[in-house]
This record gives C-alpha cells, structure tokens and sequence, in this order.
C-alpha cells in the first residue's frame, strides 16, 4: 500500500470512529460516515409516508421527520429493517400484519398497511418493500451525536446551587440570616466573603444587590429584575463558576463538622495514596464517573502538587475539588 492510500484510509477511520475524533472532524457532519439515503429508499419513504408521518414526525420514533431520520432511524436500524431479509425485518412485519413487538401492525388502528394497499388507499405495494429490503446492501449508522442538536444542556444558575449545595455540605444558614423589610423575608448576606448566591424572585430574595448580580453571571434569569435566562456558557459564567466553586469548597474544607467532602473513615492528608483515593471518590461524588488510575495519576500531578505545599494542602485540596466542578461533565448534561 503505498503512503498516499494509507493516509486515506486513516483519514476515513479517523473521521468516522466513535471515540477520539478530532474535533475539526466531527463539525464536518453526520453524512460523511453513515450510509445515505438511496433513490429507492427515497422512493419507499415517500410512498409509505402518507400514513405514517401522522405519528412519526418526531422525537425518538420521527423516522418521517426527513430523509435523514428515515435513514438514521428506521433504515440504518437492524432491529427494523435486515438487510437482505425482508422477513427477519420487523418493518415488513408490521406492515403486513405480523408485528412481534408490542404492535401487531402499522399504522395502528383498524387497517395494517398491506390491507390499505389492498383497499386501494395506499399506493405503494408491499412487495416493493420486500424487494427494496431484499436488495439493500449492508447500512452505517453514525453512532456519533449530531453536534447541532440541542441535547445538551448548561446547568442554570439554580441548578448550580443546588449542587453545590448538596456535593459541598453547605446550606442557606451557611451564606444567610433571617431579615425582614416591609413585611418580607429576606435573605441577609452573612458577608460578600463567602460569595453567596440566591435568585432574586427566591423566597426570602436575597438584601444584598451582589447576591443576585452574582446569580445573574451564572445565567440565572428573573422576571422581577427583567433578565431573561443565558444557558450559553459565557466567559462570565466561567469566571464566577471558577471563583464560587473555589471559595465554597475552600469553605466546605474548612467546617470541621461538613462530612461531604471527607466522609468518616477517609483520611485527608499529604500522603499521596490517601489524596488519590479522594480523587477517585471525588470523581464518582461530583460526576458521577470512576477515574481510571491514569486519570487519578494525571489530575494529583497537574493540579494537586503545584499546589500543595509540604505544611499545607488546603490550596491543592481547593484546586481539585474545583477542577471537579469546572468540569464539563459536571456543567453539560
Ligand atoms: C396512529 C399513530 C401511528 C401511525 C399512523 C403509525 N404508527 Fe408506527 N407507531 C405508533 C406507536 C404509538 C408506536 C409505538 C411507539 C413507542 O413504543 O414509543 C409505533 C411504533 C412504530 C415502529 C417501531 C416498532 C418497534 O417494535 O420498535 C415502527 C417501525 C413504526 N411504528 C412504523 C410505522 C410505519 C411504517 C407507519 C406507516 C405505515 C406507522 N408506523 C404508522 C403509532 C403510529
């Protein structure tokens, strides 16, 4: 094989593997990896159509939503539709009459397909299926998400609370006292030190205009103050992200009492085998994920030892629990 063939074929793997994709890669498309829509499927897609998009113009069983659904969904499914095995194909079962699921036929109601077409209400044959999926060559699918649907969210800034509050010990007592003006509860900042952090529509709504101002950097909208929502993750949200989880889990380490963090029976010391075990337990506590010993090895040299001096691992203890939370699968889910 000579280089240039190599190069090739290395590009295509690349391009189309599930993992490791470069990032250049995957923004040039679902199509370039999956099998596209022949004429002919087209053809069976549009002929089908007609009494089945009713239900199936949407989410998870929207194969009628476009060609590319069609395709993704129900053609490049073997589960539904076997290439080369019109019978083993529960697509051709359920339009026939003879579905092995929990639907005997398609569409559902008084009339499988085959007995529309039968009646003259549908005009497609049955037996083009057949044929269509006898002589249908092997299918792709593109197991990789689509990054242009909206499947991912930012955390809002009430869900970032919430978290934090729970993976870091803390409460509302912990940031706030009980105050009243006219008549209503508010929330009285113990000090802007601790970087507190409440809804302004919240009941009791926070006393202290750095309170909201700092909710509204994470996003967090209001109808009372007029802000609508930001789910992007801006540059501000990154920054106060970075300076709220570093200050609350500085003061989550420093309540002797708050055992979310070190649990009974874990240890909390320079030694390097104690600090690995929390990082791995920290992975499953803030992701929900098991760092592999690699991942463990990688996050102690290159965020716990520069930080970490011989008398003191307040610092390094500080920066890991943070790094946890700027982690994107700690934002995005
Ligand atoms: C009146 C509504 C309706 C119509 C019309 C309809 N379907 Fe469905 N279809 C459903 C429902 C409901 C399900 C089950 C969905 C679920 O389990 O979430 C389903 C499921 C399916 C499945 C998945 C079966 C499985 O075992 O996973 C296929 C394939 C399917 N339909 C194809 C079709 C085709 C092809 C047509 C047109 C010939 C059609 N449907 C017309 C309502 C409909």
């Amino acid at each position: 094989m000579n280089r240039f063939v190599f190069v090739l074929v290395l590009s295509g793997v690349l391009s189309c593997g599930t993992e490791g994709t470069p990032s250049a890669l995957r923004t040039r498309g679902q199509a370039a990896c999956a099998t596209p829509a022949s004429s002919e499927t087209v053809r069976i897609m549009e002929g089908l159509k007609p009494h089945c998009e009713g239900c199936h113009a949407q989410g998870a069983r929207g194969y009628f939503a476009s060609t590319e659904s069609f395709q993704a969904l129900l053609v490049s499914d073997v589960r539904l539709v076997k290439p080369g095995s019109p019978d083993d194909s529960e697509l051709l079962r359920l339009l026939e009459g003879r579905g092995t699921g929990a639907f005997k036929q398609m569409p559902i109601g008084q009339k499988s397909y085959a007995q529309l077409v039968t009646e003259g209400t549908a005009t497609l044959p049955v037996a083009d299926v057949r044929a269509w999926i006898q002589g249908l060559a092997a299918q792709q699918r593109d197991s990789r998400p689509d990054p242009d649907a909206p499947r991912i969210s930012r955390l809002t800034a009430v869900q970032v609370q919430r978290a934090l509050y729970q993976q870091l010990g803390l409460r509302h007592e912990d940031f706030f006292i009980s105050a009243n003006e006219f008549g209503l509860p508010m929330a009285e900042s113990r000090g802007d030190d601790f970087y507190p952090l409440q809804p302004p529509d919240a009941l009791p709504m926070p006393r202290q205009a750095a309170t909201g101002e700092r909710y509204h950097a994470l996003g967090g909208g209001s109808v009372v103050n007029q802000v609508t929502q930001d789910r992007t993750a801006s540059p501000t949200f990154a920054l106060t992200l970075t300076q709220v989880s570093q200050r609350w889990c500085r003061r989550a380490l420093a309540m002797t009492e708050n055992t979310a963090l070190f649990p009974a029976g874990t240890t909390r010391s320079a030694n390097p085998v104690d600090v690995k075990a929390t990082l791995r337990r920290w992975s499953l506590h803030f992701l929900g994920e098991r760092f592999t010993d690699a991942q463990v090895d990688a996050l102690y040299q290159d965020v716990f030892v520069p930080l970490a001096t011989p008398t003191d691992t307040e610092p390094a203890y500080v920066g890991a629990c943070s790094y946890f939370i700027r982690h994107p699968h700690w934002i995005f889910y």
